[in-house]
């Protein structure tokens, strides 16, 4: 036996308590499976001692990243949204489940032609393509590297034939309309991204979540013009931040589309407007 052993695992716990990790005792688990290749409830402390050096330093290399507060999902390159996996990167925003609601709103009802726009890593525009197999797709962001990664995405999902991906500043670069437009704008404000965890402010790109603004240029931007690309009877549903409600309702009341819900998260706070043309 070398210097590695289950030890290890105990003084990485340790070592990312001292960091301010959360919940330090899962996450050193789940980096050190990435590792394995497995689950470690599989091995007994015996087959934990005797698993290869490089494997362990693998493991630290890993642990070094948490220590400095990498989200896990940065580090393995993965993410889960919707029971699926998704490639995720420092250039995209990591899904959030949080945002499975607008997934679960969207497919209540059928929908031909629908724009993600703010496409990110992909997962709202593959999630839907999977889930309803007759839909067509078009996934819109300002930054070059998201449409690269939702670009991964939908290979690794095969739905090329039934989406297109647009560099797009909101709708300047889209020229066609929809049954559903589908958005997870970017609404933290300034001062609120000030005070974010090192996970989101150092790890998450910056555009993703902030326009340095009071939180709300997005959805004005995005009412100013959604009416004239979705279909009659066509919905907008779209995420807002913790607090914004009113400000949000206000700024659409503005459009011809009428307010028709209001989607609570898991918490029971309001996540997500669903809008419609009449
Ligand atoms: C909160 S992230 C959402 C990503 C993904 N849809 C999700 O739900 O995980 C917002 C996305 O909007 C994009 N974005 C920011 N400003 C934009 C703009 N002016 N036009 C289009 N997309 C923009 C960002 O690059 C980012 O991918």
């Amino acid at each position: 036996m070398g210097t590695w052993s289950s030890d290890t695992l105990k003084s990485a716990t340790l070592r990312l308590h001292k960091a301010g990790v959360e919940n330090p005792g899962y996450d050193t688990t789940k980096l050190f499976e990435s590792c394995l290749g497995k689950r470690i409830y599989s091995l007994n402390k015996e087959e934990i001692d005797t698993i290869p050096g490089k494997i362990w330093s693998s493991f630290e290399n890993l642990i070094k990243l948490r220590e400095q507060r990498m989200p896990i999902a940065k580090i393995v390159n993965e993410k889960e949204f919707w029971g699926r996996s998704f490639h995720v990167n420092t250039e995209v925003l990591d899904p959030r489940p949080d945002t499975e609601v607008l997934i679960e709103e969207a497919l209540s009802e059928e929908f031909g032609q629908f724009l993600d726009l703010g496409v990110g890593s992909g997962c709202l525009l593959v999630t839907l393509l999977v889930e309803k197999p007759a839909a067509y797709g078009v996934g819109s962001d300002i930054s070059p590297s998201c449409i690269r990664v939702a670009g991964i995405n939908i290979e690794r999902f095969g739905l090329k034939d039934r989406c297109k991906l647009v560099t797009s500043d909101w709708f300047s670069e889209i020229n066609c309309n929809f049954d559903l437009i589908i958005s997870n704008p970017p609404y933290i404000s300034k001062d609120e991204y000030e005070t974010l965890q090192p996970e989101i402010r150092y790890f998450e790109p910056k555009i993703a979540l902030t326009l340095e603004d009071d939180g709300l240029e997005s959805y004005r931007k995005i009412a100013s013009e959604v009416s004239k690309y979705l279909n009659h009877n066509g919905r907008l549903i779209i995420e807002i931040g913790f607090g914004k409600y009113h400000q949000v309702k206000r700024i659409f009341e503005r459009t011809d589309l009428s307010l028709e819900n209001e989607i609570p998260d898991l918490c029971g706070i309001t996540r997500a407007l669903v809008f419609r043309k009449v």
